[in-house]
């Protein structure tokens, strides 16, 4: 399957995000990544065998049973070193860059892997990044999914900044679907996915001598 053209320009992408970041915390974006970017990635993912992806961990939770109660998604972190994921790097690091002179978040790396969420996989209600503790500002999450419908479960529910009871939007993971959001006090799940679930989440950090 050929992902949809991005529809938005570069210019639209940097003002619809900065303006959401700045007022609400939370953007979802359909058409922000280049389809051939995101055709890569696909190709990529399809050519990862099983073996290239490892449990995730929770924190600093070294407990596997415990962490896989809480998330049961697979991944497998990107590098420069191959073609695709490099050509997803360089796009995140232009938006690294535009939302630092927008907005002066001092973002000065993005690090990102893929997750394969199997039938019946979530992840629960979480932050990325306590307040005061760590050093990643904003979150990113993008869907590499071959088309998605209701049934299939697996929704991104996102809850108001500073509220984790109040639901702000339920995202389905749509190809090409671009979700950003605060690391730092907006709280989010993975619903149970009903079919092979794929993503890039990523975050943006700040240097840790940065980080309050
Ligand atoms: C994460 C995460 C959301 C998603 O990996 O921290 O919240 O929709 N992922 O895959
Ligand atoms: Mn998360």
């Amino acid at each position: 399957m050929t992902a949809a053209p991005a529809t938005l320009t570069w210019d639209a992408v940097l003002e619809q995000v900065a303006d959401a970041l700045a007022t609400r915390g939370w953007i979802v974006l359909d058409g922000a990544v280049p389809a051939a970017v995101l055709d890569g990635l696909r190709l990529r993912l399809h050519a990862l065998d099983d073996q290239a992806f490892h449990a995730a961990g929770v924190g600093r939770q070294s407990d596997h049973q415990r962490a896989e109660a809480f998330r049961n998604d697979r991944i497998h972190w990107l590098e420069d070193t191959d073609p695709a994921e490099a050509a997803w790097l360089a796009w995140a690091d232009g938006l690294r860059a535009e939302m630092n002179a927008r907005l002066y978040l001092g973002l000065n790396r993005y690090e990102c892997h893929f997750a394969h969420y199997a039938p019946g996989h979530f992840y629960k209600k979480h932050v990325d990044a306590f307040k005061g503790q760590a050093n990643r500002r904003l979150s990113s999450v993008l869907y590499l999914n071959e088309g998605w419908a209701h049934a299939d479960g697996g929704e991104l529910v996102i809850y108001e900044p500073d509220d984790a009871e109040q639901v702000a939007t339920t995202v389905v993971p749509q190809p090409g679907r671009l979700v950003l959001f605060l690391s730092e006090g907006v709280a989010h799940e993975v619903l149970p996915a009903q079919r092979d679930r794929y993503s890039i989440a990523g975050w943006f950090r700040v240097r840790e001598s940065m980080a309050p």
